[in-house]
């Protein structure tokens, strides 16, 4: 597995440097390109990129896919919906056919839904072994190290047969359906988008790898045959090794 660091001086450059890796990975692929999307707040800059030029008219957005790491179980208009928050930010403002768009139903029964999400996943990548690789995962890390809706010392971080899972916010109790790791490190590429200063510990210790990051969701995440890339802004990065750091790009 390759794994690349890149850190930028701030949010705004971290999203542009996306949307330009971004735009070269779909425009180069032959044929469809399947993206799935983070929630939070991390990827709120990236998505605003791509609503806006060049990337708005130059990526090339029929033959994306797009799918979510996560969702919150909760109707597609709620402002907790990671759906609804992308397409407020930039589905909705580029020519993207309607159905590229796999949203997982927030609004539904969750076990349902998830057995569901896991056959339309199934439909799109026929595999051999029946997990789906997705050409690119992005995602974003709480700073308890969780990643999509894989919380650490879960049970769902077991699961090597199903492909997406029904999780519960550990705080809020908040039911969510999540990819579960066997699609995650069966993705061609994994991206991480990090920013702000309150996860540079656990950032650093992810980072890090060996045993001890194992404790930690994000720390699972190894895309046997893909690339792994952090892209962190300056603070997210600031708890870096050195010699990490200077091997960064
Ligand atoms: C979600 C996300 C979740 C998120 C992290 C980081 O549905 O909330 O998938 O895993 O990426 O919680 O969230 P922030 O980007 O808001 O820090």
């Amino acid at each position: 597995m390759k794994k690349i660091i890149k850190i930028f001086e701030n949010t705004d450059q971290m999203a542009a440097g996306i949307a330009e890796e971004l735009r070269s990975a779909v425009n180069a692929a032959e044929k469809d390109y399947s993206l799935a999307l983070s929630g939070g707040s991390t990827p709120v800059p990236l998505f605003e990129k791509l609503a806006q030029e060049p990337y708005r008219s130059t990526i090339q957005w029929a033959k994306v896919q797009i799918f979510w790491a996560d969702e919150r179980c909760v109707p597609p208009d709620s402002a907790e919906s990671n759906y609804g928050m992308a397409d407020r930010l930039f589905l909705n403002k580029i020519d993207i056919p309607e159905g590229n768009v796999h949203r997982i139903h927030g609004e539904a029964d969750p076990r349902g839904e998830s057995l569901r999400y896991s056959g339309i996943l199934r439909e799109i990548h026929k595999t051999s072994e029946g997990i789906p690789r997705l050409d690119l995962i992005l995602l974003g890390m709480g700073t308890d190290g969780h990643m999509a809706s894989l919380f650490p010392d879960s049970d769902n971080l077991k699961e090597r047969e199903k492909l997406c899972v029904v999780a519960r916010h550990p705080q809020s109790g908040q039911p969510r359906i999540s990819l579960t790791l066997p699609v995650i490190n069966n993705a061609a590429r994994v991206w991480f988008m990090i920013s702000g200063k309150d996860k540079n510990k656990i950032t650093a210790k992810v980072i890090a790898g060996g045993e001890s990051a194992g404790r930690y969701p994000a720390g699972r995440v190894n895309p046997e045959n893909g690339e792994l890339h952090w892209y962190l802004d300056k603070p997210a990065a600031e708890g870096l090794n050195r010699k990490i750091a200077a091997e960064a790009e």
